[in-house]
């Protein structure tokens, strides 16, 4: 086994789809308001895919976009997880077709299923492959179609949320200042929780009906208040917990990539966490809620933009239905 910090992010990706759906849009289908929803969420406006664009379409490319920036072919990758709730089928899995439509013919593929916290632990999932010695180079992928689980008629919830697709590139290396260096990585979950935020029919439990089609069970269902809540004490102490592990205070972070939920959940926990809120990344004004997506799509976005100088300390942390929550601390 080699020491636990033997992996690196070496490139990212991401993909969006091109439909805009502003908050006016919503307005026509649901009693809602482009003031509500920004002064309760912060989002303005989500991407929406085309009804034949798929999430491994949307994966795969922001995989080509992730081996692009890490300057490796699809050949090289030896392990591909894909985070989602949102898979094409129900099998194969979405990380298969990822594998098909890229080429990468060396690669063990298989999905995560984590919901918002996807993304984290597909990366500590990847991290323990890595660390372990069995693979040394992965393609891990956030990549959601949420607009398949959602009931357009339920205002608690269709403003929220959207489709897109995030991928980094990780690879063992054991130098000790290789850039984007995971120096730690969290993860929790607490299935007493399960009912507060879920996708209840459409699977084993209730399979697909005529009636429960039409009673919209196979839509996403969310206790929002108590969703808000729990998210903002997991995601503290994961943040806490993870900074720990790699040795660092919250005075040394950078930049905090948090998924992106909702704008006040963000401002809260960087409050709590003392953390000036200029130093935590914001991209819910224009993507909404992508689930597993969120966390690299901003990592792309804010690498892409300059954001990221070399050394920066990244803390990144989710949290999401299960319940599930995860952190990671990035030397990049
Ligand atoms: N437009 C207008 N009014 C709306 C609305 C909408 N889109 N959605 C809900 N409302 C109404 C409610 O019906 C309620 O009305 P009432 O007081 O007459 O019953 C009122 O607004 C307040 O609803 P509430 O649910 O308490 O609002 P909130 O301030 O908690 O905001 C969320 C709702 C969903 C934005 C917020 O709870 C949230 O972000 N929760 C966490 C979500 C999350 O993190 N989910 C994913 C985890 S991965």
């Amino acid at each position: 086994m080699s020491n636990p910090c033997s992996c690196s992010i070496i490139g990212t990706g991401s993909y969006m789809p091109k439909r805009v759906v502003t908050n006016n849009d919503l307005e026509k289908l649901v009693d809602t308001s482009d003031e509500w929803i920004t002064s309760r969420t912060g989002i303005k406006e989500r991407r929406i895919a085309a009804v034949d664009e798929t999430t491994s379409d949307m994966a795969s490319e922001a995989a080509r976009r992730a081996m692009t920036s890490a300057g490796i072919r699809p050949e090289d990758l030896d392990l591909i997880i894909v985070a989602t709730v949102t898979p094409d089928m129900f099998f194969p899995s979405t990380a298969c077709f990822v594998q098909k439509k890229i080429g990468a013919i060396n690669a063990v593929g298989f999905d995560i299923s984590a919901a918002c916290s996807g993304f984290l632990f597909a990366l500590q999932t990847a991290r323990h492959f890595i660390n372990g010695g069995s693979r040394k180079t992965a393609l891990v992928i956030g990549a959601e179609k949420l607009s398949s689980l959602i009931n357009w008629e339920d205002r608690n919830t269709c403003i929220l949320f959207g489709d897109g697709a995030g991928a980094i590139i990780v690879r063992f290396d054991d130098s000790t200042d290789a850039p984007g260096k995971v120096l730690s990585s969290v993860m929790g979950s607490d299935g007493n929780l399960a009912h507060l935020l879920s996708v209840p029919g459409g699977a084993s439990a209730q399979p697909i009906t005529f009636d429960n089609v039409l009673s919209r069970t196979n839509t996403i269902h969310m206790e929002g208040r108590e969703t808000f809540k729990h998210a903002v004490t997991r995601m503290c102490q994961a943040s806490e917990e993870a900074l720990m592990q790699a040795g660092l205070k919250t005075t040394d972070v950078d930049l905090v990539i948090p998924h992106q939920a909702n704008r006040r959940i963000i401002s809260v926990i960087a409050e709590r966490l003392g953390i000036p809120e200029e130093r935590t990344f914001i991209n819910l004004d224009k993507y909404g809620n992508t689930s597993a997506a969120t966390i690299p799509v901003a990592l792309d976005e804010a690498s892409r933009s300059g954001r990221l100088k070399r050394g920066d300390i990244l803390l990144l942390v989710a949290f999401g239905g299960g319940f599930t929550w995860a952190s990671s601390v990035i030397a990049w």
